[in-house]
């Protein structure tokens, strides 16, 4: 460094030395992205070419939303989480931290099959869903799943690999016992 010269803030000696370098940065949202109204996007998550995210959804910090993926109205995307290209999420899906949509069965594959979500559905953190697999309408995966086949609709599955615990009215249940506990 220049004698009086003092670093950036975020200056490192690793990225002085590629200060002439050319490195290609892509645009943490696509321009060809479509955005719905009242969305909100949160530091540093990434929204890939050609997805369409609905109105009034929410992706937070780090989330990775690949390119053409398809996410719905009213959905909450936590930090962390990974959304494969040819993902398709419903309306009024909930996705946890560092939950993982996958699409390569057999990596590095040539053919990619996403991951279905339909409306209602709860993804828990770090769940993993297997390429190609549907969680049905408004069922839940617990947090850690694997989840490799498909999710019958109104069921709460979790474990490795996931399996149907009970069902989304006793999930409800559960939920409205907790809302109303006292801490
Ligand atoms: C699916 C979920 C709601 C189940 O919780 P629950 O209904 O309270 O279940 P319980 O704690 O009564 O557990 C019942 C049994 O299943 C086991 N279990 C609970 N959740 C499990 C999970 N995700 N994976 C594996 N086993 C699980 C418990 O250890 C217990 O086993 P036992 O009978 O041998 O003691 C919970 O695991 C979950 O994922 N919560 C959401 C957390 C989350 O990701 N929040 C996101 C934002 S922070």
């Amino acid at each position: 460094m220049a004698k009086g010269k003092t670093a950036g803030k975020h200056e490192s000696a690793g990225n002085s030395a590629h200060r002439n370098k050319k490195v290609e940065i892509p645009h943490l949202i696509s321009p060809s992205a479509k955005i719905g109204k009242n969305v909100k996007i949160w530091n540093f998550a990434y929204v890939g070419a050609d997805t369409k995210i609905g109105d009034n959804t929410k992706i937070g910090s780090l989330a990775h939303v690949d390119y053409n993926v398809v996410i719905g109205n009213e959905c909450k995307i936590e930090g962390l989480a990974y959304i494969a290209p040819l993902s398709r999420i419903g309306n009024n899906v909930f996705i946890g931290p560092s939950a993982c949509l996958t699409n390569d069965p057999y990596p590095p594959s040539d053919k990619m099959v996403g991951v279905t979500v339909k409306d209602g559905a709860v993804i828990c953190a770090s769940s993993v869903i297997k390429a190609g697999v549907t969680v049905g309408e408004n069922s839940v995966v617990g947090m850690g799943s694997v989840v490799t086949k498909d999710v019958p609709r109104d069921s709460v599955v979790f474990g490795v690999p996931a399996r149907v615990v009970y069902s989304r009215d006793d999930y409800d249940s559960r939920k409205d016992k907790w809302n109303n506990s006292g801490l």
